[in-house]
C-alpha cells in the first residue's frame, strides 16, 4: 500500500478541490478553490451557478494538484472522486473530470461517499486509529452520529430531523450582518468572542427526546425572534456600520446561539457514547469532522465530553475538516486496498460527445 498514489477530486458542494495522497498517508499536494465569496454575494448555493463555477476551475485545480506533487497522470495508481451526496450538477463536474483522467491513463476509478470521506480522513490524521470508533459529522448539510465498525460498515445512531448545525451558523451569521465572504461559521465564531453567552436564553433542542437525533430549525427561529425583538439590524445592515452598543448586542446573540448549538452537540454525543459502549465495549475514540469541526469552541467543548467518558477525541486540522480533496483521495486508498474499485473507464468517455 505504501506505493499507492491516488488523486482525489471533490465538487459536491461549493468547493472545487483536488489532492494527491500516498498509501502511507503522505499528502503530496492539495488545492481548494472556494466559492464562498461568490455565494455570499448571491445568498446561497444556486446549483446552476455553482456548477458553472466548478466547471470554470476544475481543470486548473486538478492540474495544479498534479503539478504540486511533481507527478503526472502516469504516476497515479487510481483516481477517486466524490459521487454523492451533493448537488448532482456539481458532482457531475468532478466525476466527468475523474473519468476522463482515469480513462486517459488507464487507471482504476473509485467513487467515494462524501460523508465517509469526512469520517475516514481521521485515519490519515491518526494513523493508528482502529475500528470501531464513534464519529460526529457536522457540516452545512449534514449532522450525523455514526458508529464506524469497519471501512464501509457504519451504523447511524442519529441524524438531523431538519437543519444541520452549519446551516444554523450560516443563517445566524447572515442575519447578524456579518461578513460571510469566508463563510458564515468562522465569522460567527469570531464575533461570539465579544459576547456574553448567557445573555439570551435559547432553549436547548430535543431535550424531551432521549435519542441521538438533532434539530436546528427551532434554534434558528429563536435566533430570528431574538434579533427582531431586540431591534438588532437585520438583513442588509452590515456589522461594520453598527454602533458599539449594537455590535455588543449582536455579539451577545452570536455567543448565546453558539453556546446552545454546541450544548445540543454535547448532549447528543454523551448519549451516543453510552449507546456505542453498549454496542462496542472496546470503543476508545470519538472522531469529529466536517466543516463545523474546525470551530475551536466546538473542539474544546467536545474535548470535555470525551474526557469525562474516558475516551479520546480525534479532530482533523481545520483544512481537513472542511471539504477537501485529501479526504477523498484517502478514502479511495482505503477502498483500493480492499479491492473496492471499478475498472478504468473507456479512454473516450461517451460524455465527451454529448
Ligand atoms: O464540510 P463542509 O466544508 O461542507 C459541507 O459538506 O457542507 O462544511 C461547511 C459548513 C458551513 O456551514 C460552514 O459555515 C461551517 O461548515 N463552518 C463552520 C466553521 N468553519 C466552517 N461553522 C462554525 N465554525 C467554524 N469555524
Ligand atoms: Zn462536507
Amino acid at each position: 500500500p505504501e506505493n499507492l498514489i491516488v488523486l482525489g477530486i471533490e465538487t459536491s458542494c461549493d468547493d472545487t478541490a483536488a489532492a494527491v495522497v500516498t498509501g502511507n498517508g503522505k499528502i503530496l499536494s492539495q488545492i481548494v478553490s472556494s466559492q464562498a465569496d461568490l455565494l455570499s454575494r448571491y445568498g446561497g448555493v444556486a446549483p446552476k451557478m455553482a456548477e458553472e463555477a466548478h466547471s470554470l476551475v476544475i481543470d486548473q485545480v486538478v492540474q495544479q494538484a498534479l503539478d504540486n506533487s511533481s507527478l503526472t497522470g502516469e504516476d497515479l495508481s487510481a483516481v477517486a472522486v466524490t459521487i454523492g451526496p451533493g448537488l448532482s450538477l456539481c458532482l457531475r463536474v468532478g466525476v466527468t473530470k475523474a473519468r476522463s483522467i482515469a480513462g486517459r491513463f488507464n487507471l482504476p476509478f473509485i467513487g467515494v461517499h462524501h460523508m465517509e470521506a469526512h469520517t475516514l480522513v481521521a485515519r490519515l490524521v491518526e494513523r493508528d486509529l482502529q475500528f470501531p470508533f464513534l464519529a460526529l459529522l457536522i457540516s452545512g448539510g449534514h449532522n450525523l452520529l455514526i458508529l464506524a465498525r469497519d471501512v464501509g460498515h457504519y451504523v447511524q445512531l442519529g441524524t438531523t430531523i431538519d437543519d444541520a448545525i452549519g446551516e444554523a451558523y450560516d443563517k445566524t451569521a447572515r442575519w447578524l450582518g456579518l461578513d460571510i465572504s469566508k463563510g458564515g461559521g468562522p465569522a460567527l465564531e469570531e464575533l461570539a468572542h465579544e459576547g456574553d453567552s448567557n445573555s439570551v436564553k435559547f432553549k436547548i433542542p430535543m431535550r424531551q427526546y432521549k435519542d441521538c437525533n438533532f434539530s436546528y430549525a427551532g434554534l434558528k427561529t429563536q435566533v430570528r425572534l431574538a434579533i427582531e425583538s431586540r431591534h438588532v439590524c437585520v438583513d442588509n445592515n452590515p456589522i461594520l456600520s453598527a454602533s458599539s452598543h449594537e455590535r455588543k448586542s449582536r455579539a451577545d446573540i452570536a455567543a448565546s446561539f453558539q453556546r446552545v448549538a454546541v450544548l445540543h452537540l454535547e448532549e447528543r454525543c454523551q448519549r451516543a457514547i453510552e449507546w456505542a459502549k453498549e454496542m462496542e465495549p472496546s470503543i476508545k475514540c470519538l472522531v469529529v469532522s466536517g466543516g463545523v469541526a474546525s470551530n475551536q469552541y466546538v473542539r474544546s467543548r467536545l474535548n470535555y465530553v470525551v474526557e469525562r467518558n474516558g475516551i479520546s477525541l480525534v479532530c482533523p486540522p481545520p483544512n481537513l475538516c472542511t471539504d477537501n480533496g485529501v479526504m477523498v483521495a484517502w478514502t479511495g486508498i482505503e477502498h483500493f486496498i480492499l479491492g473496492r474499485f471499478d475498472p478504468p473507464p473507456p479512454a473516450f468517455d461517451p460524455e465527451d460527445y454529448m
